[in-house]
């Protein structure tokens, strides 16, 4: 077959109208990082008025690509969070790095689906080579297996499903939890503070019923008590019950925790019981050598997991796990039908993901991974996390000069909380009505400073506590941006204060 020239195809664009567009989403794509900084971090409207903006009914006849991206410019980008903001400070976000926005449409180009290797060569030997980076910038053996995922949700899911089929003392592929072998209830450990509620997501996915998350109890520095979890492990056992899995928090959701893995390793080692990693803010900071001494014994983890999307800026969404033994996850997940693979006993293919992973059908996320990873380089990452980390610092040390701010924890990693209490009201927060205010007090800070578009901040309760949260998760964060956000706070707090207390 010969063609000779292009020739459009039902549902194509034309050649010239498709350049012509595509230059203007660049040109919309530039001018909106070129405002970033200006706009306001949430949009000023209600879920009513954004209701209300997309009633209309499936056009009869289709639109030109002109009309859709107007339309874009019109209601779509005002309406939406401005998640790359340098003052985005909620959630754990990471803030996009723009050569990430380049590689979603690249691998949209090749409608790359990196299920099967047959469907992307490249792309299954990128995502392996994404593996193997990640893996010896964090120091885990480089000849892992693992798997690119939409979140750390996800990834927790994958690796804690593993832990399952693993340390379950029956083949639970066939009969799951219903298998009459079962002798008792499966359980998970995690800490009780800074546990994240994923884990608890995934008991859920896995059936295995919330309560199967076994909350042990933390130390003042909000890492895992390990002692407890010993001897929680021994008296479960000793009930009948199957301890399957611990999952480390590796940089806690509301204050970087790091829970010592090498002596969960040993704890688990003598129980026969998984260790997983959950480091979908933190894991990457073990590749900075100021903070390797906190991760060490990282290389004991069974698995590990971490959000690309988050410190490492890739665009939304990609979480990785790691399974230190390859076959164990491709054990886990690997599953066949004829018309996944034919009756061939074909040597030519390599890794199929959807053996190692829940999806069948996945995008090309490995391109963003590679794209970005390569684009900071290893230096280029280890200076922008610890820039990160140092303003972290850097609100410390303006909430601790502050006679209006208390400290509640010292500061690890980029996740940092905080708690404003008028000076009047210092030394009386044992009094019920006065914590309950004090609670308030900061529930109203983070609404008025969401409400002004300054900056996007909420609140957390650290040790039953309502207490500010800032996430410094954005590539873009410079200490400006910290400095008029705590200013931002301050005020409001004191104008809170006085007209909730005339203080
Ligand atoms: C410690 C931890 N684990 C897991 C998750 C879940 O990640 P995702 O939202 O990508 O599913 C988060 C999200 O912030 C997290 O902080």
């Amino acid at each position: 077959m010969t063609l000779t020239h292009h020739e459009v195809r039902p549902g194509d664009l034309d050649l010239e109208e498709f350049r012509r567009v595509g230059y203007e989403m660049i040109d919309a794509i530039a001018s909106y990082h070129a405002g970033l900084d200006r706009r306001r971090v949430t949009p000023d409207v209600t879920p009513e008025d954004v209701a209300g903006r997309f009633t209309e009914p499936l056009p009869a006849a289709g639109e030109s690509a002109e009309a859709l991206l107007a339309d874009w410019r019109a209601r779509v980008e005002p309406l939406s969070t401005a998640i790359g903001s340098p003052r985005h400070f909620a959630f754990v976000n990471g803030s996009g790095a723009m050569i990430g926005i380049l590689a979603e449409a690249l691998a949209a180009c090749t409608n790359t689906n990196a299920g099967a290797w047959k469907l992307g060569p490249a792309a299954a030997e990128i995502e392996r080579q994404c593996l193997r980076w990640i893996a010896r910038f964090i120091g885990y053996a480089d000849d892992c297996g693992g798997i690119l995922v939409s979140g750390g949700t996800m990834a927790n899911f994958t690796a804690i499903l593993t832990a399952l089929r693993h340390v379950a003392p029956y083949d639970s592929t066939p009969g799951g939890l219903q298998d009459a072998a079962r002798t008792g209830r499966f359980l998970l450990y995690m800490s009780d503070q800074e546990g994240h509620v994923s884990v608890t997501r995934v008991a859920d996915m896995l059936n295995l019923g919330r309560t199967a998350v076994r909350l042990v109890p933390s130390r003042a520095d909000f890492t895992i008590d390990v002692g407890a979890l010993d001897r929680m492990l021994a008296a479960d056992r000793a009930n009948g019950d199957l301890p399957f899995c611990v999952v480390a928090q590796l940089g806690s959701v509301n204050v970087g925790a790091i829970d010592p893995i090498d002596a969960m390793a040993d704890v688990c080692a003598r129980h026969g019981v998984w260790l997983h990693g959950d480091g979908a803010c933190g894991l990457l900071a073990a590749g900075l050598p100021d903070l390797r001494d906190r991760f060490r014994g990282l290389e004991r983890a069974d698995s590990l997991s971490f959000d690309a999307h988050k410190l490492l800026g890739v665009p939304h969404d990609c979480g990785v796990v790691l399974v230190r033994q390859r076959e164990r996850l491709r054990r886990a997940f690997s599953i066949s039908a004829p018309y996944l693979r034919g009756e061939t006993d074909d040597d030519n293919r390599g890794i199929d993901y959807f053996e190692y992973g829940p999806q069948m059908s996945r995008s090309f996320r490995a391109l963003k991974v590679w794209m970005v990873l390569r684009h900071f380089g290893a230096r280029g990452l280890r200076s922008v996390f610890a820039k990160n980390i140092a303003l972290a610092h850097h609100l410390h040390d303006l909430v601790r000069s502050h006679p209006d701010c208390e400290v509640l924890h010292q500061p690890l990693l980029y996740l940092y909380c905080f708690r404003y209490v008028p000076r009047e009201l210092r030394g009386r927060e044992r009094e019920p009505d006065i914590a309950r205010a004090v609670d308030a007090i900061n529930q109203r800070i983070a609404d008025a400073i969401q409400q002004s578009g300054l900056a996007f901040v909420m609140t957390t309760r650290i040790r039953g506590k309502v207490a500010l949260r800032m996430s410094i998760c954005s590539h873009r964060t410079l200490e400006q941006d910290i400095d008029a956000t705590f200013e931002a706070i301050a005020l409001q707090g004191r104008a809170i204060a006085a007209r909730q207390f005339v203080v």
